[in-house]
């Protein structure tokens, strides 16, 4: 007797760290009106970037997810180191996952990115001009028809401005030429006639340099007729916040004709972040939601929605809790500060 009631505790123990091993738990309800739903009576598309691996296997992330979002950016499954390691070679498996789950969800996809200097594979260093320029088409080519029924919005070209207003040395402006941008958009028309088109830049908040010269970027490429929609604001952020002259700046480009989006929003913390930290990073987050709201944009995305999912601590060290909810998905200041901002 004693022996099977042994046995069967080890196998309930055994069962439950395997189900919450695979992420099995249901996520804590989060208090008020979901995000999305509060956003949408705004006009406001709200957003995530989100990790297809953890989406597939953490049942609580995937119902918040759900649950608060209207749109989503896959964080690193549509970039081109993973989506065509080698050449030709397309691997859509992880980005289709991440696709359908939203398609389930009822929300819209950011398609993120198409042509930047990071996250690139190998094989690109070998090839020449003439080369480069072909393999770009086609990688552009492919991966924009691939998603053509579920991506509405695409980062076209991202980051190609560097800090001091220059154009970012990257092996596209050294092999192409600064006609690589224009071309790269061309290409995403010739692929899908009706998504959204945008150039994608980090650190433009600011009227400066940087976003001057994306400006006359921007603004070449309308006057020449090239096929760009919209411009994306990455609002990466600490408690410095993001500039004064954030909605002036945006204003300028929606006055060129375009739409504008917040597309990457987090604002980190110098670690172990105090109460006050948390405070003030919610007032951050309050601000950049009115900033979106202050120039009707397209749509507001996050760079992630938890701290233990977040890119901020496994890249800048000492640094992190840049997110709305804490590593155990509990919400923190700043979720209750984009609901109240959001008037949810
Ligand atoms: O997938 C591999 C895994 O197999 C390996 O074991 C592990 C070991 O380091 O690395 C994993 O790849 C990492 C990948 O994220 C997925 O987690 C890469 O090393 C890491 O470099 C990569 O970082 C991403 C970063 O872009 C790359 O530059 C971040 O997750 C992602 O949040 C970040 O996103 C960028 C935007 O695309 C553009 N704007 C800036 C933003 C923040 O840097």
């Amino acid at each position: 007797m004693r022996r099977i009631a042994v046995v069967a505790m080890f196998v309930l123990v055994v069962g439950v760290a395997a189900f919450y091993a695979r992420g099995g738990g249901d996520a804590k309800p989060l208090p008020g009106e979901p995000l999305r739903a509060a956003a949408k009576s705004r006009g406001i598309e709200l957003g995530t970037a989100v990790r297809g691996d953890v989406l597939a296997t953490n049942r609580a992330y995937r119902q918040i997810v759900a649950a608060q979002f209207s749109t989503v950016t896959p964080e690193n499954e549509m970039k081109w180191a993973l989506v065509e390691p080698d050449r030709g070679d397309l691997e859509f498996g992880p980005a289709d996952d991440i696709v359908k789950r939203a398609r389930d969800a009822g929300q819209k996809i950011r398609g993120h990115t198409l042509v930047w200097h990071a996250q690139l594979p190998g094989w690109l260093n070998d090839l020449g001009a003439g080369e480069l320029r072909q393999a770009t088409r086609e990688h552009i080519r492919a991966v924009v028809e691939h998603f053509s029924e579920q991506v509405g919005v695409w980062d076209v070209v991202n980051e190609p401005i560097t800090d001091r207003g220059g154009l970012r040395r990257s092996v596209f402006l050294r092999r192409l030429g600064e006609g690589y941008i224009e071309d790269a958009f061309r290409t995403a028309r010739t692929a899908d006639a009706d998504a959204k088109l945008y150039i994608n830049e980090i650190g433009a908040e600011g009227i400066g340099p940087k976003s001057n010269r994306l400006y006359e970027v921007v603004r070449g490429l309308k006057a020449r007729g090239a096929p760009i929609d919209g411009v994306g604001f990455q609002a990466h952020s600490n408690l410095d916040g993001l500039p004064g002259d954030f909605v002036a700046n945006m204003q300028r480009f929606k006055a060129l004709g375009l739409d504008v989006a917040i597309t990457e929003a987090d604002v980190a913390l110098k670690l172990p972040a105090s109460e006050a930290d948390l405070r003030a990073q919610a007032g951050v987050y309050t601000r950049i939601v009115r900033a979106c709201e202050a120039v009707r944009c397209a749509s507001l995305t996050f760079w992630g929605f938890t701290d233990g999912r977040s890119w901020i601590p496994e890249t800048q060290p000492g640094q992190g809790a840049a997110t709305l909810l804490d590593g155990d998905l509990r919400p923190k200041p700043a979720f209750g500060a984009v609901q109240a901002a959001l008037g949810g």
